[in-house]
């Protein structure tokens, strides 16, 4: 490998925070293959990351020239940060006697497991902008990465999934159709805790909506919907067109059965077929380790369960709580079109469910019986029409036969139509399960 303009940032937050950056630079200056450049001057900054609040940070960076790979000097920081008293591996953002990150290798991009140049976080850390600046580099000319990075070509968003996979990465996929709310944000930030790279797709499917449906009509923005991933902490969002996802020549389905009768799928005819055939095509281009899905589609997450282990994708599925307002309400993108009135009587689908869940820890334990306590509810709000109200078994969501149940989930559609356009709104309560 050809010799490279490379630059470390060191910090210290823990004993003598001076002596450690000197060490660390004598050290730098001992390792064959490697010549120190410059150093800036250390400066002391206050500590900016999460958590409990620390002492003050004194940084450095260090310019050195050097044909070693950016994971060799990577593991030559780690050995420095041992060597200065580090026990490692670390937890995040705790007090240390030293750090070395990896901030710029030559013009390289890396987008490993271990490793991500140049620095994810180099732009918004004025602790090592200025020394960089002192060191002349022209930190102004330097990409700022955009966070998330939005592909709309599925080429490329296989590729980049693929050079993480080849970087060690887990990846975990969060599948939407755009129009995010809590609970989507709730998914995103369950795949952040449990995966190294976090995609969100931004969707409207058309193969999932009948030809009276609102596929024209279903909300969109984008612009609104990257802040939120960004928050949330996703990397990329995949947000092709329908021309990009299904070329002119597209023809082949994703064929679902039982899962997919009744309920949702009687009322909506092939729908559960495009949720599927979507979602295998999502899954064959990112090769995820973790998708994450929410519980309010209960029949979805049954069918898509049902495709992954029949198609052999190697990747857990996690079904996520259904995210509530305060008054009970399940989020969902459609909640925005309920008008005043149908707003307010929307919450009848968790009152219900809640009325047959009280039932049934009441001794309740006739599945019909059940359903009519739920159903009195419902009936009683005049702007709700009722779709369906079943009580189906956990985890597979089949039909319960009539008689004593012992356990069961009560699922539930209904249609409110005062507002700027028809709404309809499902929900779901497992009759023995935690609250939502
Ligand atoms: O639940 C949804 O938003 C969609 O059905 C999904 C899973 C993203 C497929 O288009």
């Amino acid at each position: 490998m050809r010799e490279v303009d490379a630059y470390l940032g060191l910090g210290a937050n823990l004993g003598d925070r001076e002596r450690a950056l000197r060490v660390a630079v004598q050290r730098l200056q001992a390792t064959p293959g490697l010549e120190v450049v410059a150093c800036s001057s250390f400066r002391e900054s206050a500590f900016v990351g999460e958590g409990p609040a620390q002492p003050p940070y004194l940084n450095g960076v260090v310019h050195v020239r050097t044909a070693l790979p950016a994971a060799t000097l990577l593991a030559l920081g780690k050995a420095l940060e041992r060597e200065a008293g580090r026990a490692l591996p670390a937890p995040r953002n705790q007090p240390r006697p030293l750090d070395i990150d990896v901030l710029l290798h030559g013009g390289q991009t890396i987008d490993t497991r271990e490793l991500v140049v140049p620095h994810p976080r180099l732009h918004e850390r004025e602790f090592v902008l200025t020394p960089l600046r002192e060191l002349g580099v022209d930190v102004a000319a330097l990409a700022r990465p955009a966070r998330p990075r939005v592909i709309h070509d599925p080429a490329e968003f296989a590729a980049v999934c693929t050079g993480w996979h080849e970087g060690g990465c887990q990846i975990g996929v969060v599948p939407t159709m755009g129009a995010l709310h809590e609970g989507h944000v709730s998914l995103m930030r369950l795949a952040r805790a449990e995966n190294d790279r976090v995609i969100a797709t931004i969707f409207v499917n058309p193969l999932q909506f009948g030809p009276k449906e609102d596929f024209a009509a279903y909300p969109r923005d984008l612009q609104a919907d990257l802040g939120r991933c960004g928050a949330a902490g996703v990397d990329l969002v995949f947000a092709p067109s329908v021309a990009q996802m299904y070329d002119p020549g597209f023809c082949s389905h994703v064929a679902v059965g039982p899962a997919a009768e009744g309920m949702e799928g009687a009322l909506r005819p092939g729908h559960f077929s495009g949720v599927a055939t979507v979602v295998a095509r999502l899954f064959a281009l990112c090769r995820a380790h973790r998708g994450y899905f929410g519980q309010k589609d209960a029949q979805q997450v049954a069918v898509l369960r049902r495709m992954t282990r029949d198609l052999g994708f190697p990747l857990r599925l996690v079904e996520c709580p259904i995210v509530r307002e305060p008054d009970g309400l399940a989020m969902s993108s459609r909640n925005v079109y309920l008008g005043a009135a149908d707003r307010r009587a929307a919450t009848v689908l968790f009152r219900a469910l809640c009325a047959g869940r009280q039932a049934f820890a009441h001794g309740q334990r006739h599945r019909d019986a059940l359903l009519e306590v739920a159903r009195t509810v419902v009936i009683a709000e005049r702007r709700a029409s009722l779709d369906y109200l079943e009580l189906r078994s956990e985890p597979d969501l089949e039909p319960l036969p009539a008689g004593p149940v012992d356990h069961g989930r009560l699922l539930i559609a209904a249609r409110f139509v005062d507002g700027a356009r028809p709404v309809r709104l499902l929900d779901n309560l497992s009759l023995t399960g935690p609250g939502a």
